[in-house]
């Protein structure tokens, strides 16, 4: 059997460095591996927080022309917009019957969103890793790329899949699998080297944008946070050092190299010498995306054409589906 890749990204923020060399660059590996893909703008997600309703179209625009940008190839690779197929919230309802409100309450990311204040988090909130599990199962997916944070709602979707499948007493759901992605892709803030990078993190000097040009990148990798210590020469010497392992993770992912080998390159050179070199590798291997992913933004009709074709495309997959749950849970039908 091949392979069924399904993830997707929220339109919120920019795009970052994190998202490229944790996410997509995996997503464009799997695609060119012969894999079928489906990748997703996960927009129903994106409101579960406040957020500009103007805006919503335009950041689902910025998204899809970055995973184009970044390699994604929409004649291998089916790319489309989550609240465009009804079936995600039709299938998400469904799911719900069958979740248990407790294992909800344990899911790490909604403590943290909902923060001191649980009692006001709104049901979306709660409810969104059940969205989550119906962007996958609806589908059949058989592998989801997602980072280490999102691996609880992963387990989730599977648990779920499995309720299903032993309350109607078939073998219809997949139970998905992670597909974790590779040592090194977990970029850190440039300013807290124990923090993830993210596209929400209120400065912005935390984060290299894939929108940022050559001076701006150079900047905030210049005002990276460092120690006042050489590089080590060996991985035990990052102990206790986020930050610096952060950037020769970094480094080492643009490189597409070993860690290793760039420890034994750098060993003992101080960061004035590093930065320069780290920011002119990273200049280097984005510039071409921005410029792709501006051009592509220059022409709004296209990118909307190139979704509309996925968009429709990601529904014949997935009415099937839905209807067989449907038919399987004894609904009537016209
Ligand atoms: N929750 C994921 C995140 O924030 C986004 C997401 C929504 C997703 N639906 C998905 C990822 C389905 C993989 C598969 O990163």
């Amino acid at each position: 059997m091949t392979k069924r890749i399904l993830s997707g990204m929220q339109p919120t923020g920019q795009l970052n460095l994190g998202n490229y060399l944790g996410a997509l660059k995996n997503w464009v590996k799997l695609q060119d591996e012969g894999a079928e893909c489906l990748y997703c703008v996960v927009d129903l997600h994106a409101v579960t927080v406040p957020y500009e309703a103007d805006k919503l179209a335009d950041s689902t625009r910025e998204i899809a022309a970055a995973y184009i940008a970044a390699g994604v190839d929409p004649s291998q690779s089916t790319l489309f917009v989550q609240s465009a197929i009804p079936a995600h919230s039709q299938l998400m309802w469904l799911l719900a019957t069958m979740t248990q409100m407790g294992k909800l309450e344990r899911m790490t990311q909604f403590k943290d969103k909902a923060g001191k204040n649980k009692e006001r988090a709104g049901l979306g909130l709660f409810s969104y890793p059940v969205l989550m599990a119906a962007d996958i199962l609806l589908y059949q997916a058989t592998h989801v790329p997602v980072g280490e944070d999102q691996k609880q709602h992963l387990e989730l979707s599977r648990e779920i899949a499995a309720t299903f499948n032993t309350r109607y007493g078939v073998d219809f759901f997949l139970q998905p699998e992670p597909y974790i992605m590779g040592e090194g892709t977990r970029v850190m803030s440039l300013r807290d080297g124990t923090q993830k990078m993210s596209k929400s993190a209120e400065s912005d000097m935390t984060r290299i944008n894939l929108t940022d040009d050559a001076d701006m990148i150079a900047k905030k990798i210049r005002k990276a946070k460092t120690d006042p210590t050489p590089l080590p020469d060996s991985m035990e010497g990052f102990e206790g050092r986020p930050e610096a392992l952060n950037l020769v993770t970094i480094y080492a992912a643009l490189a597409e190299k070993p860690k290793a080998e760039i420890i034994a390159e750098f060993a003992g050179k101080e960061f004035s010498a590093f930065k320069p070199a780290l920011s002119d590798l990273a200049v280097a291997k984005l510039s071409p995306i921005t410029q792709r992913m501006n051009e592509l933004l220059a022409d709004k009709a296209e990118i909307d054409r190139i979704l509309a074709a996925g968009t429709e495309k990601a529904q014949a997959l997935a009415n099937p589906v839905m209807a067989e749950a449907m038919d399987i849970m004894g609904f009537w039908k016209p």
